[in-house]
């Protein structure tokens, strides 16, 4: 560091980390409050990842099924969740997602309509009735736009390509962020007692992932060394459906839309094999043909589902194991077919994007065609421990939302639930934060000019070549290399003892790592930056995965295959055991915390059939 540089010095009483649409939520919400905000992100504001989320928002508006009310929707998320939900987060969810919905629609989104002129709905996998609210299948995009325009409207300061790499304390409180422009590298103080991480997910340390470039883990990471909880990491949702082909592409979502809409899955033999995985409770009723079953399945006056539609675990799982048997597509997926089902004019009409994404992409014509696809990592339910009504974590002043927050989502997401978890939990971060602030009074918290000076010295620690002069890019690969092989769909314990020493040698190689050149716009230096915090919750996702001995939703063990009831009372907690600057080498813990469990009248919710 220049021993001249001086650092850019900001003051606000909030500071909203990711401007997906948790954090757009949260910085509307807590400027409306009354408090100085800031919105931070690391791209351009508008291409936060939020804008993939293709199919929709979750929210019992009963548009289509009057039937639907929020006690439904929270059943279904807790079942789909395999009931490892925080059930108070599950209940405020289903119950503040239509107004969110509602809000959205009064700040501009135009949403399609029903023949009536409602909000349309749309079915997806493990919701009873057809839920979710859509723009073709450009919902999380719109859902961006609409925010996007409000938080510019009410003035929020907004700091775009700026990555935060540290969090200021002052004692135990949070006092700032600390970060750089990625465009000049020069350094940004952030001094403010309340921050929002919204941060979004971690899917970019594996090497097959629906996951955008920003995706690193990094609010995790964050919130580990500022010295708060990480719960139930273990659970890793991979999305059914993703391009398998052509290769640079691999991974990119292909939105459950498509069997929303009607497609289905079926093997090189042909066979629409998910009416041979169907569970035993799902099984309505027996069937002499797959047309005879497709029959009934798919009778929708009677609101009933295809096997396609079951929660996406179930579906992922039962692809991989299509595809481990042999009966997978040339390039290594299985075929999604919606050409037969239904006309080109519907199919352009309802999912415009996934029409052009495999036209351009993979000249392929889905309106005349199968599409290959195969699972794609795609959505971390694990994430800071938070307290369900405020979001606060446990460390004070750090507020966590959307996904980079735990406990909502239990062992498996239902799709179009994170859209609806961001708004309703964005909106409730940043009122909290702003009313912690507003309590605080003139006793704000200080960063010391100390941790000032060593974040600083700690980002700029890649310019000093270590001994072996490690490649950013090479340590990146081999990371990905290993969660995708030993910490995938399909887990076991020797496996992810491999896993964790291969994460231990990488961050030791992570600490020699050398980057060249200056720091203005440096991707090699921001690599190496995002990689301490991918290495960091790579870790914590194989110490969860290794500490719990059963298969549940994104979690299956092969050497423990069944759902064990002990478990089912559990959350593994994993925290920073013993902080170590740059924390090459950091070592975590895990433990067990029970679950709470649900108030009487909550519970009964679960029983039955409703
Ligand atoms: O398949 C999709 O459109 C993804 C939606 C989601 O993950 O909620």
């Amino acid at each position: 560091m220049p021993a001249e540089e001086t650092f850019e010095h900001h003051s606000y009483d909030v500071v909203v980390i990711g401007a997906g649409g948790a954090g757009l939520r949260a910085a509307v919400a807590a400027h409306e409050a009354g408090a100085r905000t800031a919105l931070i992100c690391r791209s351009l504001l508008g291409k936060a990842h939020t804008v993939m989320a293709e199919g929709g928002i979750a929210a019992a508006l009963g548009n289509l099924w009057p039937e639907d009310n929020w006690k439904v929707h929270f059943r279904d998320t807790m079942r789909g969740g395999k009931l490892l939900n925080n059930w108070r987060m599950a209940e405020l969810h289903a119950k503040e997602a239509p107004e969110r919905v509602y809000e959205l629609e009064q700040w501009g989104a135009l949403f399609d309509r029903t023949p009536a002129g409602k909000i349309s709905q749309r079915d997806f996998g493990g919701h009873r009735y057809a839920r979710l609210a859509h723009v073709g299948d450009r919902t999380g995009l719109e859902m961006i736009r609409a925010l996007q325009q409000r938080a510019v409207s009410i003035g929020i300061d907004v700091f775009m390509e700026l990555t935060v790499t540290d969090l200021l304390k002052d004692g135990g409180r949070i006092a700032g962020a600390f970060g750089y422009w990625r465009e000049s590298g020069r350094f940004v103080v952030f001094e403010a007692p309340a921050v929002i991480l919204a941060t979004g997910g971690l899917g970019k340390s594996w090497k097959v992932t629906s996951n955008s470039w920003e995706c690193t883990g990094d609010g995790h990471a964050l919130a580990l060394r500022a010295g708060a909880a990480l719960l139930n990491m273990e659970f890793v949702q991979f999305h059914p459906t993703g391009m398998v082909w052509p290769l640079s592409v691999r991974g990119l979502l292909v939105t459950e839309s498509v069997r929303g809409d009607g497609g289905v899955l079926v093997n090189s033999d042909k066979r629409r094999f998910m009416f041979d995985y169907i569970p035993e409770f799902f099984k309505a009723e027996t069937a002499d043909s797959i047309e005879e079953a497709d029959r009934w399945y798919t009778d929708k006056a009677n609101n009933r589902r295809p096997p396609e539609l079951l929660p996406r675990d179930e579906v992922a799982r039962a692809i991989n194991s299509e595809i481990k048997a042999g009966r997978g597509s040339p390039h290594g997926g299985v075929f999604l077919d919606i050409a037969s089902r239904r006309t080109p004019e519907f199919i352009q009409r309802r999912l415009p994007s996934m029409y052009h994404q495999f036209k351009e992409l993979a000249d392929v014509d889905i309106t005349k065609e199968p599409m290959e696809i195969g699972p794609t990592c795609h959505y971390a339910m694990g994430g800071v421990e938070v307290d369900p009504d405020s979001q606060a974590s446990l460390v004070p002043g750090l507020f966590a939302a959307g996904e980079v927050g735990g406990g909502m989502h239990g062992a498996n997401r239902l799709g179009g639930n994170s859209l609806s978890d961001l708004i309703v939990f964005g909106k409730r971060a940043g009122d909290y934060a702003a009313a912690y602030v507003k309590e605080l009074g003139a006793a704000r918290p200080q960063a010391s000019q100390a941790d000032v000076a060593d974040a600083a010295e700690d980002a700029l620690s890649p310019f000093q070549a270590g001994p072996t002069r490690e490649n950013p890019y090479a340590i990146h690969q081999e990371l990905q290399e290993t969660m995708q092989d030993l910490v995938g769909i399909i887990r076991v314990e020797h496996e992810l003892r491999e896993a964790l020493d291969k994460i231990a040698a990488l961050s030791q190689r992570a600490a020699n790592v050398s980057v060249e050149g200056n720091r203005q716009y440096n991707p090699g230096w921001h690599l190496a930056l995002d990689l301490r915090n991918m290495l960091l919750v790579s870790q914590a996702v194989a110490i969860a995965a290794l500490e719990r001995q059963e298969s549940r939703g994104g979690h299956t063990r092969d050497d423990y295959p069944m759902t064990d009831p002990y478990w089912g009372g559990q959350n593994v907690v994993i925290e920073l055991a013993a902080p170590s600057g740059a924390d090459a080498g950091a070592t975590l813990s895990s433990r067990r915390q029970a679950l709470p469990k649900p108030p009487p009248e909550l519970a009964e919710l679960l029983e039955g059939d409703h």
